[in-house]
């Protein structure tokens, strides 16, 4: 037992001295920890436990913490929003040398979707269903934090949402389970590695759950499903992340069955780490624990005490657990146990993450200059900020525009350099973001000229406009000549490009809209401009579905180009004069009309289903005054060339429950030019337990075809992939007849049946 001691002794020296920590393995971690903790005070193991915000990047109310003070009286386990690496740098210097246990510090942010280098926003990423072009972005993201001192990023998100009217559906993937756990996956593989490595850095799923569907789509709002909808529809892309490693969990605003995520047993511990086997640790989102107060559950101490014991183990901004857990543990609402196991959870976090051999891992001045926002990371986001977008109309081939002759470029967003770049990018440096304007006229050179003019501001409200232009500006012009001027430039032009739509303020957090159409003052201008009689391309900036009913109609040609990132306006340019074919497809339906609201791909047929397009007939589940229908579906968008599917066919009309079905069928790229098709495979099934889904995604590919190429595209199918969650919860297959769906979206697909058995 002695020898032992002084084993761990020897060891846990040699960690904080500087020199290496032990091999990665669970049973050397667990040595070393326990060593460490043996040594720990019950006021710094609760210090492990508080998680303040540093301040200089503002993500809710802003809390004045002497983050410094806080290190030296180790009353922290890490921090979040400091931007500046020697800031960072000095301030894990201090916990390393001016501390009696010499802990590193878990460093946050919320980088997600780029730190400088900034790629489109997470729901165009999804878009590209491009899970290798998600996996760079979040490699590229990882290194330049890392060089910047942050080990820890508060991505990737992953709420399911069906709500355009929730700002946040910006920050995840979109509608589907499927493709919402495959996104999830590739961003902690790109995020984490082995998390050793000095680029690597601790991914958090969030928000942990269900937060996308909060009622109305209003933030912050209450949340109620049962169980079978969570286990099919809401839970898969956060076990998806699960399963592929990730180091922390982020507890949700809302509350689940009541209760709010941050002190939800079940929720935390029986599924999480019971059912999920999840090994890492649970912060809170900003303030959760204080708001259970406003949630009406509990006071400070209390809801600290029942967030602990519920599985939460670091407590961000409240300080909930730093002020009150001692007092907890003295009238026994808590128990040691709860407080050591939380610690040694982010501990363990610490000693994976390689903290205790090296502190700063990559953080580094010098590195940072070198790598952040480099050359080659641009280049990466600019080839795939170009395969989010998605191309929604092209009539008469209007896109792509040729150099040549005179091109009108209007609308709010044309001049929006720093603008474009989309919500929650609170790292990045909006100064060095090319605008559109500028990106056109370099791609044109002298043979084509671009006129411009603003032609609107976002909003007819001056104050409105200054909210959604937010801090980085886009100027109110107060101009009586905005419009008139823009229609001069479209008249003297072979045709218009309107860059309008959301600005990157006008989604992401706290940014719920009842109106999804465009805003008046822009679609005003889209109207003038139609007016002239020449062509209008529109370049639709949003970070959520926005209703484009008049738009489609109108129109000549429309291409979302989201909130692009850093690199939007080259990106752009690329797409808009064809160096680039654009291959995005929606990974969230455009609705026809907020009344339609909640509008999914993958909803259950009802027992009064329309039969094809019979509309408004009564006792049918329908509306009086709109389809049922969505304007672009689910799975949807265009490409320069056109694609032709052939007859799909499968091996057998049966699958026995331990073999494989497959389906193929032959894809040909018909049209002018090379171009990539994202080919799609939906299943129903069509009697179960429990009602299921008229389509579900269950598979799909990426493929290149050159001009004129054609290819066999076959997909397998085995007994996993017919499962789901029954009525008890259980995993089940249940046998019986299938339909099996493929086509380039989820609306346009051919049909075979075949039985399981
Ligand atoms: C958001 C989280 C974010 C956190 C820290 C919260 O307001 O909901 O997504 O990670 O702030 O900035």
């Amino acid at each position: 037992m002695k020898i032992i001691n002084v084993f761990l002794a020897a060891v846990g020296l040699m960690a904080l001295a500087g020199c290496s920590a032990p091999a990665s393995d669970d049973a050397e971690m667990d040595r070393f920890v326990t060593d460490l903790m043996g040594r720990m005070s019950l006021r710094q193991k609760i210090g492990q436990l508080n998680l303040p915000t540093g301040g200089d990047m503002v993500t809710g109310s802003v809390q004045s913490t002497d983050l410094a003070n806080l290190i030296r009286n180790e009353q922290i386990g890490g921090f979040f929003n400091v931007r500046d690496v020697e800031k960072i740098h000095e301030l894990q210097r201090i916990a390393i040398e001016e501390t009696e246990l010499k802990i590193p510090l878990l460093v946050g942010a919320d980088v997600i979707h780029g730190f400088e280098t900034i790629f489109p926003i997470p729901l165009a990423l999804s878009c590209s269903w491009d899970t290798a072009a998600v996996e760079t972005a979040a490699r590229i993201a990882a290194v330049e934090s890392s060089v910047n001192g942050i080990n820890w990023t508060f991505s990737p998100m992953v709420d399911i949402c069906r709500d355009p009217r929730w700002g946040r559906i910006a920050e995840g993937n979109g509608e589907d389970p499927y493709l919402g756990g495959v996104m999830a996956a590739a961003y902690v593989r790109g995020y984490q590695g082995d998390l050793s490595g000095k680029d690597n850095i601790l991914a958090c799923v969030k928000h942990f759950a269900l937060y996308g569907a909060s009622e109305a789509g209003r933030d912050y709002n209450t949340v109620d499903m049962s169980r079978v909808r969570m286990y099919n529809e809401y839970l898969p892309p956060y076990k998806a992340a699960v399963e592929a490693g990730v180091g922390s969990v982020m507890s949700s605003f809302n509350v689940i069955d009541g209760i709010p995520a941050t002190a939800h047993k079940w929720l935390l511990t029986d599924l999480l780490r019971d059912q999920w086997g999840f090994k890492g640790f649970v912060v809170t989102d900003y303030e959760s624990i204080h708001e259970m107060t406003f949630h009406g559950v509990a006071e400070l101490k209390e809801a600290a005490a029942r967030a602990l014991a519920a599985g939460t183990d670091m407590d961000m901004v409240s300080e909930g657990f730093l002020k009150t857990l001692e007092a907890s543990l003295a009238d026994g609402s808590v128990s040691e146990q709860m407080i050591d196991r939380s610690c040694r959870r982010i501990l363990e976090a610490k000693y994976k993450l390689g903290l205790f051999s090296d502190p700063y891992k990559n953080c580094n001045p010098e590195l940072a200059a070198k790598l952040t926002f480099s050359k080659d990371n641009r280049a990466q986001a600019r080839r795939i900020a170009a395969e989010t977008f998605v191309l929604l109309k092209n009539q008469d081939n209007t896109l792509p525009l040729k150099k040549k002759g005179k091109i009108a470029l209007v609308g709010p967003m044309a001049d929006a350099g720093g603008n474009m770049c989309g919500c929650w990018t609170p790292t990045c440096k909006p100064e060095n973001h090319k605008s559109l304007l500028q990106a056109m006229r370099q791609a044109v050179g002298n043979d084509a000229e671009i006129l411009y003019a603003p032609g609107s501001n976002l909003y007819y409200d001056p104050k409105q406009h200054e909210v959604a232009a937010g801090w980085r500006k886009i100027e109110y012009r107060s101009d009586k000549n905005l419009l008139s001027q823009a229609i001069a430039a479209a008249r003297s032009a072979d045709v218009i490009v309107a860059a309008c739509g959301e600005s990157a303020e006008m989604a992401g957090e706290s940014v719920s809209r009842t109106n999804l159409e465009m805003p008046d003052a822009q679609k005003d201008l889209l109207k003038a401009l139609v007016a002239t009689g020449k062509p209008v391309v529109l370049l639709l900036f949003s970070g959520r579905p926005v209703i484009l009913n008049w738009e489609s109609e109108n129109l000549t040609a429309i291409l979302n180009v989201w909130q692009g990132g850093s690199e939007a306006g080259d990106a752009i340019a690329d797409v808009v004069f064809g160096f680039v074919n654009p291959s995005g497809k929606l990974t969230t339906t455009f609705p026809r009309s907020v009344g339609q609201i909640p509008l999914y791909y993958n909803h259950m047929n009802t027992g009064r289903p329309i039969s094809g397009n019979d509309y408004f007939v009564q006792y049918r589940s329908n509306y009086l005054d709109e389809s049922n229908e969505p304007l672009y579906p689910f799975g949807f968008g265009l490409s320069y060339t056109t694609f032709s599917y052939g007859e799909l066919a499968l091996s057998s009309d049966t699958m026995p429950k331990d073999g494989s079905i497959t389906a193929s069928v032959k894809v040909a790229n018909t049209g002018d030019c090379d171009g990539t098709e994202i080919v799609q495979l939906y299943i129903r099934d069509k009697m179960a337990s429990i009602t299921r889904p008229v389509k579900e995604l269950k598979k799909y590919q990426r493929i290149t075809l050159r001009k004129g190429e054609s290819c066999n595209v076959e997909f397998t199918l085995t007994a996993n992939d017919l499962k789901f969650y029954d009525a008890d919860l259980n995993f089940v297959f249940e046998p019986g007849e299938f339909e099996l769906m493929i086509g380039p979206d989820s609306k346009n697909v051919s049909t075979q049946t075949f039985k399981a058995e």
